[in-house]
């Protein structure tokens, strides 16, 4: 197993349109493996293959509080939503933010798992809020694409600074 490099915004190949499974090989298992371990070692609960820059439609999740219930969606597609709820969000792309986002309360999603077997299950709160999140990641979008412009631009300007600060922190010391 490895851990990959999780893309941050605003990196421009987060914007990518994930493109359909057909192939249910070894080179997916690995990806797979990989991406549950990137998802853990980063304390996230979910994670979209774009994020590692491999556009595939292939997810991972676990909001379950010892972190031992993986769940794998490929090829996911939501079938039906209904009724709404309101979720603090935040995602391993956008280190350090935080924004309320409005989703659907219950979805109903059938998607296949890592052998090409589909199966279909009804979501609702956090888990539906939690593959709503990540299917977006397979469809290019983010979280903060729901937010207003003018709090987009502030967050970016913060995270560039953030990252410059980190930069200059790291040349002015000795990491070893
Ligand atoms: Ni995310």
């Amino acid at each position: 197993m490895a851990k990959l490099k999780i893309l941050e915004f605003p990196d421009p190949r987060l914007k990518t349109v994930a493109k359909e499974v057909k192939s249910f090989d070894a080179g997916l298992k690995k990806l797979l493996e990989d991406m549950t371990e990137t998802m853990y070692s980063a304390n996230g609960i979910g994670l979209a293959a774009t994020q590692v820059n491999v556009h595939k439609r292939l997810l991972v999740l676990d909001i379950s509080e010892d972190r031992d219930q993986l769940r794998v969606y490929v090829n996911p597609q939501i079938l039906s939503e209904s009724g709404e709820q309101n979720c603090e969000e935040g995602c391993l792309s956008v280190p350090g933010v935080y924004a309320s986002v409005k989703r659907a309360e219950n979805v109903v999603v059938k998607a296949q798992d890592i052998d090409g077997k589909f199966f279909e299950e009804q979501l609702k709160g956090l888990h539906a809020v939690c593959i709503q999140h990540e299917i977006d990641h397979l469809e290019g979008r983010l979280f903060v694409d729901y937010l207003s412009p003018l709090k987009r631009n502030m967050l970016r300007k913060r995270l560039e600074k953030q990252r410059k600060v980190a930069a200059q922190e790291a040349a002015e010391h000795l990491v070893i």
